[in-house]
């Protein structure tokens, strides 16, 4: 489950930052808000990450 939310948030970094490509020198209303949505996404997919690594280092302990 936790590697199918990392797919899920590195797919929507992917598309947020096609979105950026997209709407440079045409929408900067838009352009201006996608760093921020961005920077959260590659948030959410650090702490998944480190959550993930967190509940293997447990795992292989046992
Ligand atoms: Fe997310």
């Amino acid at each position: 489950m936790l590697e199918q939310n990392i797919k899920g948030e590195q797919c929507a970094i992917k598309t947020y930052n096609a979105f950026m490509k997209k709407t440079k020198d045409k929408d900067p209303v838009t352009y201006n808000m996608l760093p921020t949505i961005l920077s959260q996404e590659v948030e959410h997919e650090e702490d998944l990450q480190a959550l993930l690594e967190d509940v293997n280092l447990i795992m292989h302990s046992k």
